[in-house]
């Protein structure tokens, strides 16, 4: 059965959820689910705004064919062929052989690339417009944001931006689509930064070409293809993209990351938190990075404004787990942190120096202390050095 929602007076949402996959991109992991948003538009054309994963398409063709009835689609519009939101496109192409698909001529190869040898395109791109009836719509390249195929569509008699992958986020609607029909700032955001900063994250630059383009239309709903659509406050969620994209921190705080093997970096981060907590900074967010998922320390280093990264030294190198983390911050090019290093060892400690070379090679990232190095456990001298160090990151906050 058909499980719609609508969106407007002529746009329903013929999405689905996905509450069974473990990792998003087979990569990070999702226990909230996720959606898959698509949209059909009914007018004097009949319009389907992308398709849906493989994994979902039963239940995103039942949907698009109760919202059509009896009606033909006569257009499908192809903002972004990853996958998730592509794989369905054959589908639509067996059951509707006459619709036209309106895409980028990137689209069109990828298209060829993933096995839709499509024939019937009609290819746009920055600028075009077209009219299916009552509803006008103009089409905005969005190259890497998140692939370089990737477009949004503005429909300018209604007001509504089809963003493709911008301004989603990862969870599983459970029938709530709007973004006001939740609590996003306590229940959302979260997952919606965790999904800006690990898939669109690398790609800054692009989402401010994108947010400026966006900042001369009068948009009244974002229907992105995951996530909620928003219609109200939409102000709060343009403010979210673009300090994630400047690479600015949304929030004085502390990510505290450590990487231990017996406890005792381990304890060292406890100790830095809770002189942190004493001289008054309590917005601490403390993760052991060998039993949290990298996606999640990327999200919480984009959320804050500062980072201590503790880590023992392993085969003379840094804790793998901890330079897994700190490649994926270089890849997803995080910028402007102020950062504390601590090193442990108990012969040869070097990983530090490395993690300050690591950092070195990105932008504008500050290393606040001179060496700190433990020899295997914490000393009075080492407890001593932990408290310059929560003075240090207070005083680098006036
Ligand atoms: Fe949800 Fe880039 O695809």
């Amino acid at each position: 059965m058909q499980c719609v929602r609508k969106v407007t007076e002529d746009l329903y949402w013929v999405g689905a959820n996905d509450k069974r996959l473990a990792l998003f991109e087979n990569i990070h992991p999702i226990p909230r689910g996720t959606s898959y948003n698509s949209y059909v538009l009914l007018d004097e054309k009949n319009v389907l705004f992308d398709t849906a994963d493989w994994s979902v398409c039963r239940q995103f063709i039942e949907n698009v064919e109760y919202v059509l009835a009896d009606r033909t689609l006569d257009y499908m519009v192809i903002n972004h062929m990853e996958p998730d939101h592509g794989a369905s496109i054959e589908e639509i192409l067996l059951r509707y052989p006459k619709v036209k698909i309106i895409c980028t001529a990137k689209a069109t190869m990828m298209m060829n690339q993933f096995g839709f040898p499509v024939k019937n395109i009609q290819e746009v791109k920055e600028g075009d417009t077209m009219s299916f009836g009552k509803h006008e719509v103009t089409f905005v390249a969005a190259p890497m944001v998140h692939w370089p195929e990737a477009m949004v569509t503005f429909d300018t008699t209604a007001g509504v931006l089809f963003s493709a992958d911008a301004f989603g986020s990862f969870g599983s609607l459970d029938g709530k689509l709007f973004a006001d029909e939740v609590n996003f700032d306590r229940d959302w955001i979260d997952d919606a930064r965790r999904y800006y900063t690990n898939i669109v994250g690398k790609y800054g630059p692009q989402v401010q070409k994108l947010l400026k383009k966006a900042g001369g239309l009068d948009i009244k709903y974002i229907c992105p293809l995951h996530g909620p659509v928003w219609r109200k406050d939409i102000g709060y969620f343009l403010e979210k993209y673009d300090k994630w994209s400047k690479y600015e921190p949304e929030e004085q705080g502390v990510l505290i990351a450590y990487a231990s093997m017996y406890g005792n970096t381990e304890s060292a981060a406890h100790i830095l938190a809770t002189k942190l907590c004493e001289k008054g900074m309590t917005n601490i967010a403390l993760y052991d990075v060998s039993c949290t998922h990298v996606s999640y320390l990327i999200s919480e280093a984009f959320k804050y404004s500062h980072m201590a990264l503790l880590s023992v030294t392993y085969n003379l190198k840094i804790f793998p787990v901890m330079q897994n983390f700190i490649e994926d911050m270089a890849a997803l090019n995080l910028q402007k942190r102020v950062v504390g290093v601590v090193e442990n060892g108990s012969w040869a400690p070097q990983a530090g120096s490395l993690i300050a070379e690591e950092l070195d090679k990105m932008k504008e990232m500050t290393v606040l202390n001179e060496q700190m190095t433990i020899l295997s456990s914490l000393n009075d001298a080492t407890y001593d050095q932990l408290d310059d160090l929560a003075e240090s990151i207070i005083e680098s906050m006036k």
